[in-house]
């Protein structure tokens, strides 16, 4: 196992873990001196794309931003999303995976799933491609985004979940919309690092998607904390910018040759 994931995985119980996504070189080279992880989450579908959901998002597009992201990650781990359908079977996912890392330089990938995808990560395991797991809300294939772990056999089976993605191998697990209790029992039940979204303060470490965290994406849900408003910052710049170039004061001699 990379040097860098054994340092990440040694975090679990030392230091909180700092995650945030990246879709561009600029955010991420700023998100990098704090980060410890960021990910280029396939959540830009419905972010940048205004896609209804992840499912449309594709391999190129995940490929693409990654490859803008790289350039400005230079200490953080590095995690890119398999968007829906690249995963479908073992093959395919080998496929695809090892596309991503070769274009990419990322890492490690991303899969949403437990029990149904086992085999496929274990496959990627055993071709020395580092996996990060997703448990509880999984937005390439949810029916709805409400959270989990109130019932009985939903807690079971994240449990459950939790322990096979370990077993099988993989460095951490992205636990998103679950409810606290459970969050703190895969917590300790694991020796590897939980993230959390919308999975209380029981995890390991948390991640957010940026364009929330800075007021950029119009979102209200639970669990996102607006850190600023850039969106305001944006329109004052745009707004000073158009009262310039109306009244002739941009650009001046000192922005001319
Ligand atoms: O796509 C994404 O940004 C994610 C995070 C929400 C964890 O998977």
């Amino acid at each position: 196992m990379k040097k860098k994931i054994i340092n990440f995985i040694n975090k679990k119980n030392k230091s909180k873990i700092v995650s945030l996504t990246a879709y561009s070189k600029n955010i991420a080279s700023i998100l990098d001196k704090y980060c410890d992880l960021i990910l280029v989450g396939d959540s830009l579908g419905t972010v940048l794309y205004n896609f209804s959901s992840t499912k449309k998002v594709t391999l190129e597009m995940m490929i693409e931003h990654s490859k803008s992201v790289r350039m400005g990650v230079k200490k953080s781990l590095m995690v890119v999303d398999m968007p829906h359908n690249t995963y479908r079977n073992s093959k395919e996912a080998l496929k695809n995976a090892k596309k991503i890392i070769s274009k990419t330089k990322c890492d490690a990938v991303k899969l949403e799933g437990g029990k149904k995808i086992i085999q496929i990560i274990k496959t990627l395991i055993k071709n020395k491609i580092p996996v990060m797991g997703h448990l509880g809300v999984l937005p390439q294939s949810a029916k709805n985004f409400r959270f989990k772990g109130k019932k009985i056999k939903e807690r079971k089976n994240i449990i459950r979940d939790s322990k096979l993605l370990e077993e099988a191998g993989v460095f951490s697990i992205i636990l998103e919309c679950i409810e606290s209790s459970l969050a703190k029992e895969i917590t300790k039940i694991t020796n590897i690092p939980t993230i959390g979204i919308g999975a209380s303060v029981n995890c390991d470490g948390q991640v957010l998607v940026t364009d929330d965290l800075i007021g950029l994406n119009k979102i209200k849900v639970r669990f996102v904390k607006k850190y600023s408003n850039i969106e305001k910052d944006i329109n004052n710049a745009a707004l000073k910018f158009k009262k310039d170039v109306i009244a002739n004061k941009f650009p001046s001699k000192k922005y001319s040759y």
